[in-house]
């Protein structure tokens, strides 16, 4: 079995090339990424040693050069990870986000097409859904809640998942999608909620939370999402949607405190700052069709998981600095400068 993940060298793209070489041993696992901002290289240090892993600098966008990877590799899966990731900068600059998210998914399914595939699974999120309301606490994400997307990010991952099941229907392609809600645990990139703040405390910087940091998300340990996955791809029915997510909700300023208590920084550090434009209230997954069918549960309680996050961070500082030197410190500057 061969698998081609994209979006390897990114934070769950790489969790689950190591989820991939751990548990299923006998795969081999065909990484392309092209590296973007988001991606390091080296957190694929311990992979690159590995002889059923072999990686490809490539962009989704590029059909010739997947192409050639399809005609080299002959993957039997692909598992797409590959993907502009963060809302606030699909605020600053959608167009890459319709390119990569969109037509990039669409070059890969051709060469699924082309090739021939047994699965071309679709890594998707709880944000095309829209949001909840903070007052109702009794509503929840379902794979039939109606896609209402809030920012530039969301609307083209629920363009790309409305492209797979299009291929599903009209072509045939065996397509699945998960929706996951938010990921945290090692490799993300300090841009995110979680990192950010980590990074930030533990050089005693401001933690900028928007608005009054009441806006809830649903965070879900990457491993366990990463699992989630791969029952998709060994359990999962073509043509369906599985939503991933393990009730474990949190308002972002519980989130930013609880990691300011593990650092032994004071809450002086918090700083409210202007508001993201139009900013997702509340998101909560059901997860109970991924349970029922493919017989996944979440394994890692937040208590915990966020320990285990904050211990990541504090050992890999290296990597959190190669993360945040050249392109960041502008990256940073414009949008936390002025706020
Ligand atoms: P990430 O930003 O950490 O990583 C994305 C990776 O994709 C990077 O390695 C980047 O170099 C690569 N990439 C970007 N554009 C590319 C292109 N044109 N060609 C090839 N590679 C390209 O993202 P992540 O947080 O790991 O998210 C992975 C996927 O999971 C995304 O599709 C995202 O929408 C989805 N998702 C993320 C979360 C979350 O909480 N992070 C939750 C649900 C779903
Ligand atoms: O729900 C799944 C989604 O989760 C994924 O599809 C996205 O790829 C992923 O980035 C994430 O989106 P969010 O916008 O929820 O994540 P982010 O970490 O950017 O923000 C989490 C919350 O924290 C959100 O309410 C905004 C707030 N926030 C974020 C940052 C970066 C702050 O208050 N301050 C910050 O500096």
């Amino acid at each position: 079995m061969t698998v081609l993940v994209t979006g390897g060298a990114g934070f769950i793209g790489s969790n689950f090339v190591y989820l991939l070489l751990e548990e299923r041993p006998e795969w081999k696992v065909v990484c392309v990424d092209a590296l973007t901002y988001a991606a390091n290289i080296h957190t694929l240090n311990d992979a690159m040693q590995n002889p059923n892993f072999v990686f490809y600098k490539e962009d989704i966008r590029n059909r010739e050069g997947i192409n050639a990877i399809f005609e080299k590799e002959h993957p039997d899966v692909v598992v797409n990870f590959a993907a502009e990731s963060h809302v606030d900068r699909s605020i600053e600059n959608p167009a890459i986000f319709l390119e990569t998210n969109i037509l990039g998914t669409a070059v890969l399914m051709d060469a699924c097409r082309k090739y021939g595939i047994e699965r071309f699974h679709q890594v998707g999120t709880d944000e095309v859904y829209g949001d909840l309301p903070l007052d109702r606490p009794d509503l929840f994400f379902h794979e039939d809640t109606p896609i209402h997307t809030s920012s530039p990010y969301s609307t083209s991952k629920a363009s790309a998942d409305l492209l797979c099941l299009a291929y599903h229907r009209t072509y045939g392609l065996p397509v699945t999608i998960s929706r996951c809600s938010n990921n945290y645990g090692p490799y993300q990139f300090p841009e995110k909620l979680i990192p950010l703040m980590i990074n930030n405390a533990s050089q005693d910087k401001p933690l900028p939370v928007y608005g009054e940091g009441l806006n809830v998300r649903d965070w879900l340990y990457v491993k366990d999402h990463c699992y989630g996955i791969l029952a998709v791809l060994e359990k999962g029915r073509v043509g369906e949607v599985y939503n991933l997510g393990g009730h474990n909700e949190k308002a972002n300023i519980e989130i930013v405190k609880i990691i300011l208590k593990e650092l032994g920084k004071p809450e002086s550090l918090i700083t409210y700052v202007t508001d993201r434009k139009g900013h997702d209230q509340r998101y909560a997954i059901d997860p109970s069709k991924a349970m029922a069918e493919l017989g996944w549960a979440p394994t890692t309680m937040f208590k915990d998981g966020i320990k285990l996050t904050i211990q990541w961070y504090k050992e890999h500082m290296d990597w959190m600095k190669e993360c945040t030197s050249g392109d960041y410190v502008k990256y940073y500057e414009e949008m936390y400068g002025k706020r």
